[in-house]
C-alpha cells in the first residue's frame, strides 16, 4: 500500500534541496520562505541581486545571480547548487517578463523577443538544465509558473501565449521524465498581489478596470502565499501521483468569465 504522507509540517522537505529561479521577489520569494519553513534547503537564483541577496541572508540560503536568458549560466546552475547544498530535488521556475496593456498596433515588436526569451526560452532551458539530473537520480519535482492568461482571453497577446507555451512544455517534460520518477507541473495564478502588481495598481489604475477584485468569483485577488502553497504542495510527496497538470490559483477569475453574460457571479444569499 502507498504510505500516507503526514501532511505539511516543518519536516516535509526532509532537508532536500529546492531551487527557486525568480526567487528574489513576489511569488518566488513567498515560495522560498514557505518551503524553507517546511524543511527544504532552499537555493535562490534571480537577476535581482539586491532583493535576492537580502532574502537569502534572511533564510540562510545561497543566492546565485542568474539571468534566465543566459543559456550557459542556466546550464551551469545545477552544478553550482550541488556544490553549495547538494543535488536539487525540486525546481520552481518563477522568473517572468510581463507586458503592458496596449493596443497591438501600439506594441513594440521587440517585446516579442524580450518576453519570449524569459518566459518560454528561459523556462525551457531551466527545465533542460535540472530535469536530466533528477531523472538520473530517479526523483524530482519541477513547478513552472504559467498564468490564467494562458487559458483566458486577455489583452496580453504576447504574455498570454508565452504562458500557454509553458503549459505545453510542462506536459512534454512530464512525459519525458515521468518514468524516471520526475514530476513536472505548472501553476497558473490569477492576478496576485505581489509588490510589482500593487505598484501597477497604484500607478496604472486603468490597467485592470475599475475594481479587478470584482472580476473573480471570490471577489478578491490572490495573495502570493496562496500561490506558494500550491507550488509547495506540488513539490512535496503529497502530490506524488500528480504530473503534467496546470493548477489554477486565481480566486475564480476564470469561472467568472462565463458568468459575466448573465450579470456576473451570484451575490451571497441574504
Ligand atoms: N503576480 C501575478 O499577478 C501573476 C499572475 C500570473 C502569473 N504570474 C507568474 O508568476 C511568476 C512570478 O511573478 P511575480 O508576480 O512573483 O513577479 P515578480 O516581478 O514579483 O517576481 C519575478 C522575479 O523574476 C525575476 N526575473 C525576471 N526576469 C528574470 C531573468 N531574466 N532572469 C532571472 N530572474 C528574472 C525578477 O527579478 C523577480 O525577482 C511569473 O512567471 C509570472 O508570469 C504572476
Amino acid at each position: 500500500m502507498t504510505p500516507v504522507s503526514p501532511g505539511p509540517d516543518a519536516t516535509e522537505g526532509r532537508g532536500r534541496v529546492a531551487v527557486v529561479i525568480g526567487g528574489a521577489n513576489g511569488i518566488g520569494a513567498a515560495t522560498a520562505r514557505l518551503m524553507a519553513a517546511r524543511g527544504w534547503r532552499v537555493a535562490l537564483a534571480d537577476c535581482d541581486a539586491a532583493a535576492g541577496g537580502a532574502l537569502a541572508a534572511a533564510l540562510a540560503a545561497p543566492f546565485f545571480a542568474l539571468d534566465v536568458t543566459d543559456r550557459a549560466a542556466v546550464a551551469a546552475l545545477p552544478a553550482r547548487v550541488e556544490a553549495a547544498l547538494g543535488p536539487a530535488a525540486a525546481l520552481v521556475v518563477s522568473a517572468g517578463a510581463f507586458q503592458r496593456n496596449l493596443r497591438v498596433e501600439e506594441e513594440d515588436p521587440a517585446e516579442l523577443d524580450r518576453i519570449l526569451a524569459v518566459n518560454v526560452k528561459g523556462t525551457w532551458c531551466a527545465n533542460r538544465a535540472f530535469g536530466p539530473g533528477m531523472a538520473r537520480r530517479r526523483a524530482g519535482s519541477i513547478v513552472n509558473l504559467a498564468s490564467t492568461a494562458a487559458s483566458l482571453a486577455t489583452p496580453l497577446s504576447i504574455y498570454g501565449p508565452s504562458k500557454s507555451a509553458i503549459v505545453g512544455m510542462t506536459r512534454s517534460f512530464a512525459g519525458e521524465w515521468g518514468r524516471a520518477g520526475v514530476r513536472v507541473n505548472a501553476v497558473s495564478p490569477g492576478i496576485t498581489l505581489v509588490e510589482r502588481v500593487r505598484a501597477r495598481l497604484r500607478s496604472e489604475p486603468g490597467r485592470y478596470g475599475a475594481d479587478p477584485a470584482q472580476t473573480t468569483a471570490l471577489g478578491r485577488l490572490v495573495a502570493p502565499e496562496e500561490v506558494a502553497e500550491a507550488i509547495a504542495f506540488l513539490c512535496s510527496d503529497r502530490a506524488s501521483a500528480i504530473t503534467g497538470i496546470d493548477l489554477t490559483v486565481d480566486c475564480g477569475w476564470g469561472v467568472s468569465a462565463g458568468w459575466a453574460m448573465y450579470g456576473g457571479v451570484r451575490p451571497p444569499p441574504a
